[in-house]
């Protein structure tokens, strides 16, 4: 990476404008590589160089990659006036990377849900034409039948007159209440509900299990996150060229 003004790479880290680290540079608050550098338009290389603001090493880089267990009753926004949102729940040393949820989880639906400030990926993922799988349990009120197997393995059609792709339902108990898994190819709004009430059956409880090659990590505790791991990464990455 070509070098960058110290200010500027502190300012990115969320250390403060760039005035006020400029003021923080001059006091000898920082070190680079170990000697008090006080001019903060000295270039540096940010990968490389061990950068030392009051006495907290700067890990810099430019994406971070979340995996998080979304709540219900929180929002897949950036931002809202009134309602909480996932981006609230994040410490202030990720939300300074700006990430944004990759897609949407309904307000009262839970999962995994992928949050990143790399753009790219994000609309990767979501380009209808990459058909991302993503694997959803739910709650069904209603006797879930082999035939609606066929009718989504067809694809169906919803209120609004949309055909859906074929998608894999299976049952994992039917009664009066059902519980089920689906996988589908793509991401219309209120999807897994709405294509239950085109087989006159309604979702009561909704979790988002896997989006491509992720896999919602079971020690995350609802609210919970953690970083992509590499080997994770690497598979996102090859799921949406
Ligand atoms: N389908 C839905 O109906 N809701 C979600 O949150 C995700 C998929």
């Amino acid at each position: 990476m070509a070098r960058e003004r110290l200010d500027k790479v502190l300012a990115n880290m969320g250390y403060g404008t760039r005035k006020e680290v400029k003021a923080i540079t001059k006091s000898g608050e920082v070190t680079v590589n170990g000697s008090i550098v006080k001019d903060s338009s000295t270039h540096v290389n940010p990968y490389e160089d061990e950068i030392i603001i009051s006495g907290e090493r700067v890990n810099y880089r430019e994406y971070i990659y979340i995996m998080m267990h979304k709540p219900p009753g929180v929002i897949s926004a950036t931002e809202d006036r009134n309602l909480e949102t996932v981006i609230d729940l994040l410490e202030y040393e990720d939300a300074i990377f700006k990430p944004a949820p990759v897609g949407r989880l309904d307000k009262d639906t839970e999962g995994l849900l992928l949050i990143t400030n790399d753009g790219d990926l994000n609309h990767r993922l979501l380009s209808p034409k990459n058909h991302v799988p993503k694997k959803y349990y739910a709650d069904i009120d209603g006797k879930v039948t082999e035939s609606d197997i066929a009718e989504f393995k067809k694809g169906v059609v919803l209120d609004d007159g949309y055909e859906t792709m074929p998608a894999e339902l299976t049952i994992l108990e039917a009664g009066e209440k059902s519980k089920i898994e689906v996988v589908i190819y793509e991401g219309k709004y209120h999807q897994v509900k709405r294509m239950f009430e085109s087989v006159g059956k309604k979702v009561t409880y909704l979790k988002r299990l896997e989006m491509g090659p992720l896999k919602l990590d079971e020690e995350l505790e609802i609210g919970e996150y953690r970083e992509l791991t590499d080997e994770e990464l690497e598979a996102l990455f090859s799921c949406a060229k």
